[in-house]
C-alpha cells in the first residue's frame, strides 16, 4: 500500500529504529529493494530524483513504483520525491501521485549555489502548504551537504553545491534548524553532520567518529517531534569496491560512513536514511565480476540478475542493521 513518509516515520520514532531509503532509477533496483524488504519484513522508501526522472522518464518512474506496491500489496511504499529543486517540480510529483517530497531549499534552484535562509523558508513553506492539503509529507533542509575534509560537495555533477563550503554551512545550527521547523512545518529535515553525497567522502579509512553524533543530539533535543534525515549514507563497502577494480574497474581509494555510526545516529533521532551510491556499487560489481566470468554470455537478463541479487543483498542488510526488519 502507498502510504505517507509521515506515517512510516512517525512509526519509526515510536519504536526507535530508521528507515534506509533507497534511489531508484531502474527495474532492477526497484525489484532488488521490494524483494529485500519482503524477505525481512520491512516497510519501504524509495525516491527517485531528478536524474532518476531524466534517466527513466517520470512516467516510467511512476509505474515502477506502482507496479511494486500492486505485487507487494502487503508492504507500505513511500513513493519519495528525492531533491526537489522548486514548489513547481514538488507540485508535479504530487500530481503524479508521490506521497513525499523533498524541497531542497538549502541551495537555490540551480541545485547548485547555497542559498540563504529567507530564500530556504519561503520556498519550503509554500511546499508544506500545498503538500499537507494533499495529504503529502515533506522533507526540508538546512543546512548544505560537504565534505568537512575538503570543504567540498562531494559529487561532480547531480546534486550538491558548487564550489568550496565552510564549516558554518556543513553543519546544521540547532538553533536555526529549531526555527526552520517553526517557521515551516515539514515532517521531516535534512541536517549536515558530516556526509556528503557520492562515493568520495573520506579520503582516508574512518577510525573514530566521522559523523558529529554531538550535533545530531543537539538538534534532536531542540526538535524532538521532528524526524531527521541523514543524506549521504552510503557505507562504500570496501568487498564491492576491490571487486570493481578486479574486473576492470578503475576507482580510487575513498570510504563511506560505517553502519556502526548510522546505527548510533538512529539512537539520537535519525530516521530516514539516504542511500544511492552503495547500490550502484553492488550493481556495478556484481556485472562487471558476471560479464568476465561469463566472456560468452550476451543474455542482459544474466548479468542483469546479478546485480539484482546483489542490491537485494545490500538492502537486506541495512533493514536489518538499522531495526527496519520486521516493522512492516
Ligand atoms: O542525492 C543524490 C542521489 O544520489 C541522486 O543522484 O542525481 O545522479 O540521480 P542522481
Ligand atoms: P549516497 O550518495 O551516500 O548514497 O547518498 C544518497 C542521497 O543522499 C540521496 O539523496
Ligand atoms: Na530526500
Ligand atoms: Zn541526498
Amino acid at each position: 500500500a502507498l502510504v505517507s513518509l509521515r506515517q512510516l516515520l512517525d512509526h519509526a520514532a515510536e519504536y526507535s529504529y530508521g528507515l534506509p531509503a533507497f534511489n531508484v532509477n531502474n527495474l532492477e533496483q526497484m525489484r532488488a529493494i521490494m524483494e529485500a524488504a519482503d524477505k525481512v519484513d520491512a516497510p519501504v522508501i524509495v525516491q527517485a530524483s531528478a536524474g532518476a526522472r531524466k534517466y527513466a522518464g517520470a512516467p516510467f518512474l511512476r509505474h515502477l513504483i506502482l507496479a511494486a506496491i500492486e505485487e507487494f500489496p502487503h508492504i507500505p511504499v513511500v513513493m519519495h520525491q528525492d531533491h526537489g529543486t522548486s514548489p513547481d517540480v514538488c507540485q508535479r510529483s504530487i500530481q503524479l501521485g508521490f506521497s513525499s517530497v523533498m524541497m531542497d531549499g538549502s541551495l537555490k534552484s540551480d541545485g547548485k549555489s547555497p542559498a540563504d535562509y529567507d530564500y530556504n523558508v519561503d520556498v519550503t513553506r509554500t511546499v508544506v502548504n500545498f503538500a499537507h492539503a494533499c495529504g503529502v509529507s515533506v522533507e526540508g533542509e538546512i543546512g548544505c551537504l560537504g565534505s568537512l575534509e575538503t570543504g567540498m560537495a562531494g559529487e561532480e555533477d547531480g546534486v550538491g553545491a558548487e564550489g568550496v563550503l565552510d564549516h558554518s554551512q556543513l553543519l546544521t545550527d540547532p538553533e536555526e534548524a529549531a526555527q526552520f521547523v517553526k517557521d515551516t512545518g515539514v515532517d521531516a529535515l535534512a541536517i549536515a553532520i558530516g556526509t556528503s553525497h557520492g562515493a568520495y567522502k573520506f579520503s582516508k579509512k574512518p577510525t573514530g567518529d566521522v559523523l558529529r553524533i554531538d550535533r545530531i543530539k543537539e538538534i534532536h533535543a531542540r526538535i524532538p517531534n521532528t524526524h531527521l534525515v541523514m543524506h549521504g549514507s552510503s557505507s562504500v563497502p570496501q568487498e564491492w569496491l576491490k571487486i570493481i577494480n578486479e574486473f576492470g574497474g578503475d576507482l580510487g581509494e575513498t570510504y563511506g560512513v560505517p553502519v556502526e555510526e548510522i546505527v548510533e545516529g538512529i539512537k539520537h533521532g535519525v530516521r530516514k536514511v539516504n542511500i544511492d551510491t552503495d547500490l550502484r556499487l553492488a550493481s556495478t560489481g556484481a556485472v562487471r565480476r558476471f560479464l568476465a566470468q561469463h566472456p560468452a554470455e550476451f543474455d542482459p537478463r544474466k548479468f542483469l540478475k546479478v546485480s539484482t541479487d546483489a542490491m537485494r543483498d545490500l538492502c537486506i542488510a541495512r533493514y536489518e542493521a538499522f531495526g527496519s526488519a520486521g516493522q512492516a
